[in-house]
């Protein structure tokens, strides 16, 4: 991120014009030489909030708030101090002046934002002009999507047909490029400067980025009877779906005071909370939820809470969300668990139910402690003594990520509490070093960012940085080849080094179909529904597919490259290392066993 210049900064508050700069927000009424309005930070009949046009800041007698026009826009706008520079700056039309030593914006984003904008003015118009317009009206309204809402959102309308946008935009090949850079266009195999649309046929939501840019679409479907129900923007220099919250930035928009931050798991439960007068709500964008995503949150809001459904996909992925948030964690901010009923999401809740029982669920969202013991506890037999001993086991390895000292205490004591141990005594297990847990094998590091969602049973495992371990490791693999199929079909070499794992164990044999599977595909944006079809008829298998697609690893394609062959290598390893012992002991006397030591230093076993 580029640094603003400290000059610059200084400066700007004499170049802007507050009167106007807070007028857009909050109208301002002249009352002599100064202007007035009932405060924005807190209730009052009578206006008591002050701007001093001359002295050009704000000052409000009955709260006490007060300060210049970066100040108004980062508490009005719920911005840091950045953004609010930027968007003070851009409403006033002055460019920003960025230090010279900083990285310089590359010119291509500001294309690339630039075009993006273009592309949603693009779907909003087809939304109101499209000769199909019908249907997706009728959809927008039969789930109760008003027009304010629409707007507020941006919301557009792809047209059906394969070349609606190509078409619109297809004068100015530069501008073409930039589309395919974008994914919004994709290229047609094997004819050469033929592109088609990549949504079609679809309601879009734009996604905008904290200060208010559109850098991605989703686009959903019209019927339920088309595939896949979303479809996404690819991530590119301008999207990372890592990093960004759909909503986050119309949170910050339309909420005054932003006491607590729901996550919510859908583009729709933002656009229904919204109807319904929740506004500060933000989605995670199809994956799951990431440290990054936190850490963003944690700047906006004290208190996060996740909101999930209530069935099983749903208690995994918070989960999953708990263990990301433990080291994250610290003083000051606050992270609970909303679990909705079976089935139900926010946006049918919030219709089905009024506002205030929807209020009321959030207020009891559960504490994270509470999550995380009642999920421990399910896991084991709680009433036994081995139950409770397990139960100890499992929370230390999860508690002891929590480097928010004065919290880490505190969950002890409820660990304490729980098993009904004096602090003292827990406290004395928790500092015990574990051996088994503590050593990762030599010649495979642990894996840091990943290694923990990759248990066989993710729901039920706690984070432990794991050695080698075959079935760790072909999760992990069958995650990232879930996430990036391309890791199958860009390296002819994987087939058949999986078929060689396989032959000799017969459990790479869902790796080894996922890695056909993925070899056909023809377009490159092929969903994970498709590629794990082929297994829907394989109950088990299909349902731990299906789980293992919500642990989305937050890599590069690159890095993801990187840990899948790591990963590979490791297993061939083990294979041929068990293979070896195997030989050594079948050995039936001294000499054959030397000999076979021989050859395994010479390379040269062969199997039977
Ligand atoms: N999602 C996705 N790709 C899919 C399915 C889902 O990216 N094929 C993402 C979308 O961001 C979606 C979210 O996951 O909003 C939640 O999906 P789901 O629960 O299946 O849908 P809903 O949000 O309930 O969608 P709707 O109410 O429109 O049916
Ligand atoms: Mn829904």
């Amino acid at each position: 991120m580029p640094f603003i210049n400290n000059d610059f900064i200084n400066d700007l508050s004499n170049q802007v014009d507050i009167v106007d700069l807070i007028n857009r927000r909050v109208p301002l009424k002249k009352a002599g030489k100064d202007y007035k309005a009932c405060c924005p930070f807190h209730d009052e009949k009578t206006p008591s909030f002050t701007v001093v046009a001359d002295k050009q800041y704000y000052h409000c007698f009955g709260c006490g708030e007060n300060g210049s026009a970066i100040d108004f826009v980062m508490k009005y706008d719920h911005l840091n101090f950045t953004e609010a520079v930027e968007v003070v700056a851009s409403e006033s039309g002055i460019s920003v002046v960025y230090d010279q030593n900083a990285q310089p914006v590359d010119p291509k984003i500001k294309r690339y934002r630039d075009l993006m904008q273009k592309v949603s003015e693009f779907y909003q118009y087809q939304l109101k002009n499209s000769p199909a317009k019908n249907k997706v009206v009728t959809y927008a309204k039969n789930r109760g999507i008003t027009g304010k809402i629409a707007k507020r959102f941006d919301l557009g309308f792809a047209p059906p047909g394969w070349s609606g946008l190509f078409d619109h935009f297809k004068q100015d090949l530069e501008v073409v490029k930039d589309l395919v850079e974008m994914g919004l266009l994709v290229a047609k195999k094997d004819k050469q400067g033929e592109y088609y649309d990549r949504f079609r046929d679809r309601l879009m939501f734009p996604i905008h980025n904290a200060k208010g840019d559109v850098i991605a679409f989703g686009g959903r479907v019209l019927s339920e009877k088309d595939k896949p129900k979303y479809l996404n923007s690819p991530e590119t220099p301008i999207f990372h779906k890592s990093k960004e919250l759909y909503g986050l930035h119309h949170a910050r928009k339309h909420s005054h005071s932003i006491d607590y931050i729901l996550v919510v798991e859908g583009y729709m439960d933002v656009v229904a909370l919204h109807q319904g007068g929740i506004t500060s709500t933000v989605a995670t964008l199809g994956t799951a939820t990431t440290p990054q995503h936190l850490q963003t949150l944690s700047r906006t809001t004290d208190t996060i809470i996740f909101c999930f459904d209530g069935d099983r996909a749903g208690r995994a992925a918070a989960w999953k969300a708990l263990q990301i948030t433990l080291p994250i964690i610290k003083t000051g901010l606050v992270v609970k668990f909303l679990f909705l009923p079976d089935g139900e999401d926010p946006d049918t809740l919030v219709k089905k139910e009024s506002l205030k029982d929807f209020e009321v669920r959030i207020e009891k969202a559960h504490t994270l402690s509470k999550f995380l013991f009642d999920h421990v506890k399910a896991e084991l037999d709680f009433d036994t003594i081995e139950g409770k001993t397990l139960f100890i086991e499992k929370a230390k390895v999860l508690i002891n990520q929590v480097t928010y000292d004065l919290y880490h205490q505190q969950l002890i004591e409820g660990v304490a509490q729980e098993v009904g141990q004096s602090v003292e005594q827990v406290k004395k297990v928790f500092d015990q070093q574990d051996q088994s847990s503590q050593m990762p094998s030599v010649d495979e590091p642990p894996m840091p960012h990943m290694g923990e969602h990759f248990s066989d049973f993710p729901p039920s495992e706690p984070i432990v940085v794991q050695g080698p371990n075959a079935k760790g490791l072909r999760s992990k693999m069958i995650t990232l080849l879930l996430n990036y199929p391309s890791l199958a079909y860009e390296n002819n070499t994987v087939e058949v080094r999986v078929r060689g794992l396989k032959k000799i164990d017969k459990k790479f044999e869902i790796l080894l179909e996922l890695v056909q599977s993925a070899q056909m595909i023809e377009e490159h944006d092929i969903t994970q529904e498709e590629l794990i079809k082929p297994f829907k008829n394989k109950n088990t298998i299909y349902n731990r597919l299906n789980q293992l697609c919500i642990m989305e690893p937050y890599l590069s394609e690159t890095q993801a490259k990187e840990e899948f062959l790591g990963a590979l290598y490791t297993c061939e390893k083990q294979q041929k290392n068990t293979q070896n012992k195997a030989f050594i002991n079948n050995a039936s006397t001294i000499e054959e066993r030397k000999k076979v030591m021989e050859n395994i230093q010479k390379g040269k076993l062969k199997k039977k």
